[in-house]
C-alpha cells in the first residue's frame, strides 16, 4: 500500500539515523523526499542509496538564509512540500555545574530555533499554496521529564512538544496538522555518542549505559528506526487529518502521559 503517493516530504537530519530511515519508508510508501542535512554528503550517500525519489539538500537549521533557500530548492525540485518532518537534532549532556553557555545557545539553536523557523518557512509555503500539510516534530522522552545530566537537552525537547501544541493550533485553520513523536531510546550513532557521556560521567564501560537503557524498556529493548516508522506514515497522511497538536510516544512502554 502506498499511503503517501504523490505527495512530497521534507526531512531535516535525514542523512543519518532515524530521519534516513523515514526517507526510506516515505519513498517506499509512494513520497519523493528531500533529505535535508548540514552533513550533505551523509545526505548525498542516503539519497543515492535512495533512487530517483530522493535529493540531498544542504541545509543547517540554525541559519534563516539556509532554511530559506533550502525550502525554495525543495519547492523547485517537487512543485511543492506537502510533509515537513523536523528531525534534525543534537544530543548534549553534563552536570548541571559544568553547562556552557556557548553550547546551550548552539543546542537551542538547532533542536528549538530550528524546528521552530523551519517550521514557519514551510507553514508560510504550504498557506500561499493553499495545500493541506502534514508538519511532525521530533520530540523525545526527555521532553516528558527532566534528567540529572540532561537538563539542556530535556528542556529543549520539552520546548519541542511546546511548539508543537501552540503551532498545531494556530496552523490548523489552514488545513496544516501539526504533530510530534516523542521516541524513547532508539539505537544507532545517535545513541552511541549518549552511551559514550555516560560512560565519562558515571563511570561505565563502553556499551553499559545502552544495555541498561535496554534493559529498562518494557517491551524488552531499545527501539529501532523501524519501530518509529508507521507513526511517522500515520501522522503524514489523510488518516491523521483530525490529529492536531499531539505527541505520541512511541517507546516500547516507557512513558504513559
Ligand atoms: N536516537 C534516540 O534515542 C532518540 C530518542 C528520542 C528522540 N530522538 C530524536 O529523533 C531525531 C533523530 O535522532 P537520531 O537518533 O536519528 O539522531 P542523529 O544524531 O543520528 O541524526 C541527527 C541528524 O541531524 C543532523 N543535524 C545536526 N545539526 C544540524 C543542523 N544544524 N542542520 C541540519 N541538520 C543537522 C546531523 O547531521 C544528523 O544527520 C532527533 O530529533 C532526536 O533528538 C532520538
Amino acid at each position: 500500500m502506498t499511503r503517501l503517493a504523490g505527495k512530497s516530504a521534507l526531512i531535516t537530519g535525514a542523512g543519518r539515523g532515524i530521519g534516513r530511515h523515514f526517507a526510506e519508508e516515505y519513498v517506499r510508501q509512494g513520497a519523493r523526499v528531500a533529505i535535508a542535512d548540514i552533513d550533505i554528503d551523509n545526505a548525498k550517500i542516503a539519497a543515492n542509496s535512495i533512487g530517483d525519489e530522493a535529493i540531498a539538500i544542504n541545509m543547517d537549521v540554525t541559519k534563516q538564509d539556509s532554511i530559506d533557500e533550502g525550502v525554495d530548492q525543495v519547492i523547485s525540485a517537487f512543485g511543492g512540500i506537502d510533509i515537513l518532518v523536523n528531525n534534525a537534532a543534537v544530543f548534549t549532556a553534563s552536570p548541571l555545574i559544568d553547562i556552557d553557555r556557548d553550547d546551550f545557545q548552539q543546542v537551542f539553536d538547532i533542536n528549538v530555533a530550528g524546528t521552530l523557523f523551519t517550521m514557519q518557512a514551510v507553514a508560510k509555503h504550504m498557506i500561499d499554496s493553499k495545500r493541506r500539510g502534514k508538519i511532525i516534530n521530533m520530540a523525545s522522552q526527555a521532553g516528558r521529564r527532566g534528567e540529572a545530566l540532561v537538563a539542556v537537552y530535556c528542556a529543549t525537547k520539552a520546548a519541542v512538544i511546546s511548539l508543537t501544541q501552540s503551532a498545531g493550533l494556530n496552523l490548523i485553520k489552514h488545513g496544516i496538522n501539526v504533530n510530534a513523536i516523542a521516541p524513547g531510546v532508539v539505537d544507532g550513532e545517535h545513541w552511541d555518542g549518549v552511551d559514550a557521556f555516560f560512560a565519562k560521567y558515571e563511570n561505565k564501560t563502553p556499551g553499559q549505559k545502552k544495555q541498561e537503557v535496554s534493559n529498562a524498556v518494557p517491551y524488552g529493548r531499545m527501539g529501532k528506526p523501524e519501530d518509529l516508522s508507521g507513526m511517522a506514515v500515520f501522522l503524514a497522511s489523510g488518516d491523521a487529518d483530525y490529529i492536531v497538536a499531539q505527541t505520541y510516544n512511541v517507546d516500547g512502554g516507557q512513558w504513559m502521559s
